[in-house]
């Protein structure tokens, strides 16, 4: 094992809750991003970006939270570049004990005719608004937004002045996932090589991964310079993602003898976290994604498994355990008490209070009722069912009878629960599944589009559970719902309602500046 104490530190810059929040249908609870930037704080991460606080009143009172309750990272709020979002961004993380502000504008031509700046007007903001933001916090963070598509000898001017101004890191976004990796590096060097000042700040690296290279693109840029990458839980964010954190901490962990960086992250909190993210944010991570995908570290094939079993380092660069991933496959059934529950979900980096632990054990009870053997993806399920959640939400599913088969139609016989009074109705459909939706917008008439509608079997064997994602989508608000059953149809009637629960939620809520969340 290489020892890295004398290496250089890279930096671990998370945006979960912030552009990983940004991803549509990602939104997360006030409760969630808490406990997640606890879990972020608890594994390492250098640097959190809490949230947006200018968006809405709910971001705001997200990043001022996360900064309270913070202990070792740095807390750190995003705000375009004007004061009013600044000195709203510095109300939020000034209860940090360490607190940043980044503030960011669009440099490149495509974005400097949106904000209608001439370039020399552009200079004349950054150095305001940086010089601002200074004079507030003693950290700040500068972004020119599409940096990569920026002209060179401009990018060098506006980095210059920002430096200037007081900012003590400059971040180079690939806001697109345009880049290359050699391009990524030589873009870094170039800064580094020709802004004066350079070498008295932190640079760093927000990639994209629009074209897949997000991760590639990061690492290039750390081996010209950059100590600061910026990145993502499961890679969530706009589009095709961000960064993927774990991808980037398990490279330079992994490969040290050729990357010699060091982070401050304790790798075996990946997969808990991993999981945390991918059941609030309702976004699933893919079978063979890297790191954390579930087909990640198993291994089909015979000469694989005969391989694997001989000695791990055959087919396995890494162990699971680096990762947090507990080989068990002690399965739970009825007779588990409360205990072991816990135990078990603390092990899949889950870590319940009291009540939570309660409401999770009677559903786990009803599970095993119905099943006899329960695996930790049943668990992982469990855990994401944001049907659950809803449990104070204005519709429940009370009764739900469907009768399909080869005859054409098919139907539901459905009661819903709206707002504390029982409600019935049969609907017909094509399928029993759409008999279904049919039923309950019979009972509760809406105008939200439904975008993704996802079925996925949590374990094998003809008992297991099926996980249902639903998407909808009401005047550009995304929302996601998710629920496991043993019954498809049961599932896809909770997942629906949950995802309208959301919904009505947002509407009361609403976001009083919407398009401040469009970076
Ligand atoms: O992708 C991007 O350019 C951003 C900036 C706000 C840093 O997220
Ligand atoms: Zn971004």
């Amino acid at each position: 094992m290489t020892n890295t104490r004398d290496q250089d530190r890279v930096l671990i810059f998370d945006t979960t809750l912030r552009d990983g929040e940004q991803s549509p249908g990602a939104t997360m609870t006030h409760d969630e991003k808490l406990e997640i930037a606890e879990m972020l704080d608890d594994m390492g991460v250098d640097i959190i970006e809490a949230g947006f606080p200018i968006a809405s009143e709910g971001d705001f009172e997200a990043v001022r939270d996360i900064a309270r309750q913070s202990k070792t990272s740095v807390i750190c709020g995003l705000a375009r570049a004007n004061f009013k979002d600044i000195d709203r961004a510095w109300e939020a993380v000034q209860h940090a004990a360490r607190p940043r502000i980044h503030t960011f504008i669009g440099t490149s031509p495509l974005h400097r005719e949106i904000t209608k700046l001439t370039q020399d007007e552009m200079v004349e903001r950054i150095e305001a608004t940086v010089t601002h933001a200074r004079n507030l916090c003693d950290n700040v963070q500068w972004s020119p937004m599409d940096a990569t598509r920026t002209e060179h000898d401009y990018l060098c001017r506006v980095v210059e002045i920002a430096i200037k101004c007081g900012a003590t890191t400059i971040n180079i976004p690939d806001t697109v996932g345009y880049t290359a990796p050699r391009e990524s590096a030589d873009l870094i060097a170039m800064l580094l090589d020709r802004v004066p000042g350079a070498d008295e700040v932190v640079f760093a690296t927000h990639c994209h991964n629009d074209l897949g290279m997000a991760t590639a693109n990061a690492l290039a840029a750390v081996e010209a310079g950059a100590r600061q990458i910026e990145c993502t839980i499961n890679g969530l964010g706009e589009r095709a993602g961000n960064t993927a954190l774990e991808e980037v901490v398990m490279a330079l962990k992994v490969r040290n003898d050729i990357m010699p960086f060091a982070t401050g992250i304790d790798t075996t909190r990946i997969m808990g976290i991993s999981r945390k993210v991918a059941a609030v944010s309702g976004f699933a991570v893919q079978y063979n994604k890297a790191i954390v995908g579930k087909n990640a570290f198993a291994h089909e094939s015979g000469i694989h498994q005969d391989g694997v079993l001989k000695n791990a380092e055959t087919f396995e660069i890494m162990r699971p355990e680096d990762i947090g991933l507990t080989a068990t496959n002690l399965v739970m059934g009825k007779h588990s008490g409360r205990a072991a529950l816990r135990a078990k979900l603390k092990e899949l980096g889950f870590d319940l209070g009291d009540n939570q632990l309660n409401d999770v054990f009677v559903r786990f009870k009803a599970l095993a009722d119905r099943k006899k053997e329960i695996y930790d993806d049943d668990l992982i399920a469990l855990m994401r069912d944001s049907s659950a959640d809803e449990g104070h939400g204005r519709l429940q599913v009370k009764f739900l009878r469907v009768i399909c088969g080869t005859e054409a139609p098919q139907s539901a016989d459905l009661t819903l629960t709206i707002d504390g009074v029982d409600h019935q109705v049969t609907a017909q459909g094509d399928g029993p599944v759409d008999a279904t939706f049919n039923a309950v917008k019979a009972l509760f008439p809406h105008n939200a589009h439904l975008q993704l509608y996802q079925v996925h079997a949590v374990t094998g064997g003809t008992d297991a559970q099926a996980t249902v994602s639903v998407r909808m989508e009401e005047d550009g608000k995304i929302v996601t719902g998710q629920s496991s059953d043993t019954d498809t149809v049961v599932a896809s009637a909770k997942a629906y309602v949950a995802a309208l629960n959301r919904l009505l939620v947002r509407r009361e809520k609403g976001k009083p500046d919407d398009t401040a969340t469009a970076v």
